[in-house]
């Protein structure tokens, strides 16, 4: 049984990659709780082979692995601005203390990397070798450059030490397991359709964004590991839609009467955001299978759940 370490094991992605890998694994799981929720992995804490393990990985930590998937780091721009000197400390003080005990196990890295490496892109969609549009001013690169430093520290791991480093840029993803308060659109728009209160967008809602379902990222992340790619990888959905049309296909979907309501754009929020993912398609032969529709309907059944 293979030992598995995912940090931001109790967050969004992580919770949800632990309920696939626990099947066949031990499941080492290390979370400050500063963005995740116990809940997430409450269904696992019994389980012979998980270990839940309250830690900040700012500071060091001697534990042993085979294979690690670096997830911690708060993702909603609303949390990890509130403390961008602890999201940037996250990435990088964060992933030289992890990939320095994957080099000593001789074990596999797997770093969430993000989108938002390539900023606020002029080229579109974004493939691969896109190298960015990121200002170091901005109230964003304490997670942008965060990233972006930690993709740097998997290379030279690689090219110095053969760490076997794998890098995924993920787009935005939604699904279950989100915090209901984390400030994401599919998260904010739900649970206010849901509670019939105002929808609020920012800008005028013509910015588009490409929404991953959880279940397809999850996948993508498991063939990443298993690949013997020591690259960077888009993985998202690259079915593109206006922040305006996500709101009205909530408010349908949800009966709501909600009323949508327009607040100003945050500060470097970019216009647009899509993947180019013909290198995952070709080297992963992964590709995302649930569309808008369904995904909304899974993630809507959540949001209802957990709001009862
Ligand atoms: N969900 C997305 O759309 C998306 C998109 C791009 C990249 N990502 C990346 O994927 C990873 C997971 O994202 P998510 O959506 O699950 O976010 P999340 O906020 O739900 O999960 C992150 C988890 O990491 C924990 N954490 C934060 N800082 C920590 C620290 N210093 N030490 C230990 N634990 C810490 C949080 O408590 C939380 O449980 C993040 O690294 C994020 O940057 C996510």
């Amino acid at each position: 049984m293979k030992k598995i370490l995912i940090t931001g094991g109790a967050g969004f992605l992580g919770s949800n990659l632990t309920e696939k890998l626990i099947e066949n694994n031990f499941i080492i799981s290390i979370d400050n709780l500063s963005s995740g929720s116990i809940q997430n992995v409450k269904p696992y804490l019994n389980r012979p082979n998980f270990q839940f393990i309250e830690h900040d990985i700012i500071q060091p930590i001697d534990i042993e692995f085979d294979e690690i998937y670096n997830m911690a780091c708060p993702a909603s721009p609303v949390l990890y601005q509130k403390n961008p000197i602890q999201t940037i400390k996250t990435s990088i003080i964060g992933t030289l203390n992890l990939i320095e005990i994957a080099r000593k196990n001789n074990a596999k890295f797997l770093q969430a990397s993000t989108s938002e490496i390539y900023g606020d892109p002029v080229e579109h969609p974004q493939k691969e070798t896109y190298r960015g549009n990121v200002d170091t001013k901005s109230i964003r690169s304490c997670y942008d450059e965060g990233k972006r430093a930690s993709e740097t520290i998997l290379f030279d791991y690689n090219r110095i030490y053969g760490v076997d480093t794998k890098i995924a840029r993920i787009f935005n993803t939604y699904g279950k397991n989100m915090l209901k308060d984390d400030g994401r659109v599919i998260s904010n728009f739900t649970v206010q359709a849901l509670l019939n209160k105002d929808i609020t967008v920012y800008g005028n809602g013509f910015q588009t964004r490409s929404f991953c379902y959880v279940d397809d990222l999850i996948k993508g992340l498991i063939k990443l590991m298993e690949s013997n790619i020591n690259d960077a990888v888009n993985l998202g959905n690259n079915e593109e839609h206006t922040i305006l049309d996500i709101a009205n296909i909530v408010i349908k979907k949800t009966n709501s009467k909600s009323k949508i309501v327009y607040k100003n754009l945050p500060c470097d929020d970019p216009k647009k955001r899509k993947p180019d993912i013909s290198k995952a398609k070709k080297l992963l032969n992964w590709t995302p299978e649930t569309n808008l529709e369904v995904g909304l309907d899974k993630t809507i059944e959540y949001f209802r759940e957990i709001l009862k």
